[in-house]
């Protein structure tokens, strides 16, 4: 049993404990894993090149921790629960013996379809068991799965497949999500016509709509599935041998296919779970996430069943078929933690409290929130509603690159203050810097988060190129991991993450990347160039404010604005939509070129009394212009 701290004292000594000898603290959570063989060396790393090796030498499986090992005690026990869009659909149960025996059997599938270890596999799921089992199932031969959020349009997944040269994609027919129907096969075989590595399609039947199957590639799970074995040995892997490629944008370029290795991912995922959750044995956790991004991989599928927990996978929406159906899952479900996004929170929040006057919520234990800055009166309402006023909320940070949580209360131990994720997880070593990289030391300052020593989650590099690893964590300030975030360290030296300092827009949880969407909307056939800014939004936490130049006069704006709408979707995904576009004569310029965001950023924030300094611009008379024109 992998240790739990009990007390605040035992947090604080731990702490010190994992500062003091880092080795000797993650040697010790480490011994309570399965290795096929023991590691040589429990941390080599230098922030320079950057290389971080944890565990090395050791050889393990993590579907080996994740399933066999609890076999002898809990084959019966549920491992999945998985519920439907349609809660008159029946809820699925899953045991620990049938998740191993299915993870075998599609184990054995991926190999009879030429997938090798090492190989990249795209998944490309609804929330659906199947997209754990797929998970596993390459972890199972020691592939390397790339999971792709199925709100993704098919040029981001040929780009991501590309990017890392996937072997196989494994899909579904479609699914629905609220009333909206996504028919993933056929958004995948657009994305095919430009994917050269991609050999197979392995598709599963959800809903039973209509598919055009193209011979030769696109192969049907439960055919597969009937030519499969029941049995596979798990594939002896490499503690630093990749687990899996999670994309994610930055403030450059195209989205960086973040790189997890398997021993200390493990290892991370599954302590940051047990520690921060207080999970107790039998308990059942529910994470909101998709599988499609860091929290779905962390907090639905490896955290819990390595801890041999019985995690939920939700299909649908929270508002659907009403608004109040997180809390109809937890009485059904009888949830004991919930951890969700503040986005979600406050989307609810603006329904009102009528809808628990038949919820019993009695269940719950823990509360988590994740993805965004929670805001004082949603941690409230989450609080006071959800909790009953008795449940700890985990206001839990961390990103794709650190693998698991890295500031959070502990439930029930670290005393909490709303809005604030508080202190550090043992070895997590934090530090607060100015722009110039200089530590700000003390307390009651802010200032740029930075980590100055490995963690065993973190990501060891950017899928087939390093130096942008390199470049994007460990140049701004070197001998440093910069995590882009700004963050206030107050009196008690509690840590508040005040949002992003980098151009990365949080949309809902959803990191954006300027580059990336000003180089969507761009390659509208009518824009020349645009920038993309932020707007404080009182539900999504941010929304985008895009400010296009067009290259003649546009008759019918609407229609020019539905156009690069429909167009993001099509290269990015719904979700990156802007919110609202402006059509600018120009874009305030300095003398160098470079765009002065902090300008469109308050004109997006409808701050435009003070500009500031605007005297360093090209041509100021561009500002007046939209600033007269800025849509509120
Ligand atoms: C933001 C999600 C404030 C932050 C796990 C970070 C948060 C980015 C919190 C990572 C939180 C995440 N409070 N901000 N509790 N959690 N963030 O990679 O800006 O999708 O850098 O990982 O989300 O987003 P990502």
């Amino acid at each position: 049993m992998l240790p739990q701290i009990k007390t605040l004292d035992e947090y604080r000594q731990q702490y010190q404990a994992s500062v003091d000898d880092p080795q000797q603290f993650w040697a010790n959570i480490g011994a309570h894993f399965n290795w096929q063989r023991k590691w040589d060396k429990v941390l080599d790393w230098n922030f320079q090149d950057p290389s971080i090796k944890w565990y090395d030498g050791a050889q393990l499986n993590i579907t080996e921790n994740c399933l066999d090992r609890h076999l002898p005690a809990r084959a019966d026990q549920v491992a999945i629960i998985w519920e439907p869009n349609d809660p008159k659909e029946a809820a699925r149960h899953i045991t620990y013996g049938e998740l191993h025996a299915s993870v075998q059997r599609f184990a054995n599938v991926l190999l009879n379809n030429g997938v090798k270890k090492g190989d990249r596999v795209c998944i490309y799921l609804p929330m659906i068991p199947e997209a754990a089992v797929a998970m596993l199932a390459c972890a199972r031969i020691g592939a390397v799965h790339s999971v792709v959020f199925a709100g993704f349009s098919a040029q981001s997944i040929s780009d991501r497949v590309n990017d890392s040269g996937c072997r196989m994609i494994i899909t579904a027919d479609g699914f629905y999500r609220g009333e909206k129907k996504f028919e993933l096969k056929g958004i995948v075989a657009a994305a095919l016509q430009s994917t050269p590595t991609i050999e197979k399609c392995i598709v599963f039947n959800h809903r039973n709509l209509p598919v055009k199957m193209e011979a030769g590639r696109d192969l049907w799970w439960h055919e597969e599935w009937q030519k499969a074995d029941a049995e596979n040995k798990a594939a002896t892997v490499e503690a630093e041998d990749p687990l899996f490629i999670l994309y994610t944008s930055g403030s450059t370029g195209k989205p960086k296919g973040v790189l997890h290795t398997t021993a200390g991912y493990m290892v991370f995922a599954a302590y940051t779970f047990k520690n921060v959750f207080q999970y107790q044995e039998g308990e059942v956790f529910c994470c909101t996430a998709d599988i499609g991004w860091v929290t779905g991989h962390s907090y639905i599928v490896y955290g819990p069943l390595l801890n041999g927990a019985t995690t939920i996978m939700f299909e649908g929406v929270p508002t659907y078929p009403d608004h109040g159906r997180f809390w109809e899952l937890i009485d059904k479900h009888k949830v004991n933690i919930f951890y969700t996004a503040p986005t979600a929170i406050r989307s609810l929040q603006a329904f009102g409290e009528d809808i628990f006057a038949d919820k019993d919520l009695s269940s719950l234990r823990v509360l988590g929130s994740v993805g965004e800055p929670i805001n004082e009166e949603a941690w409230h309402w989450y609080h006071d509603n959800v909790g009953k006023g008795k449940c700890p909320i985990v206001d839990t940070w961390w990103q794709t690159e650190t693998g698991g949580v890295m500031i959070s209360p502990l439930a029930g131990i670290t005393p909490l203050k709303p809005a604030f994720a508080t202190l550090p997880l043992p070895g997590v070593e934090l530090l607060l810097v100015d722009e110039k990289g200089n530590e700000i030391k003390g307390n009651g300052v802010e200032g740029n988060l930075c980590i100055r020593h490995p963690w065993p989650g973190m990501a060891r590099s950017v899928y087939g190129d390093h130096p942008r690893f390199k470049q994007t964590y460990f140049s701004t300030y070197p001998g440093l991991y910069f995590t882009g975030d700004g963050c206030r360290r107050d009196e008690d030296g509690y840590y508040r993450i005040t949002g992003r300092v980098d151009d990365v827009i949080n949309v809902s949880g959803h990191r954006i990347g300027t580059g990336e969407l000003e180089d969507a909307i761009s390659m509208h056939g009518e824009v020349i160039e645009s920038a993309v800014v932020a707007y404080p939004h009182d539900v999504k936490g941010q929304a985008i404010y895009a400010y296009v130049i067009c290259d003649k006069h546009i008759e019918n704006k609407d229609v020019l604005y539905k156009d690069i709408r429909d167009h993001v979707t099509q290269v990015i995904g719904a979700f990156a939509r802007p919110d609202k576009i402006q059509i600018v004569p120009g874009l305030p310029r300095t003398r160098s070129g470079k765009i002065m965001r902090r300008i469109l950023r308050k004109i997006a924030e409808g701050d435009t009394g003070n500009l500031g300094d605007t005297s360093t611009l090209i041509d100021p008379s561009v500002v007046d212009t939209i600033k007269a024109e800025a849509i509120h």
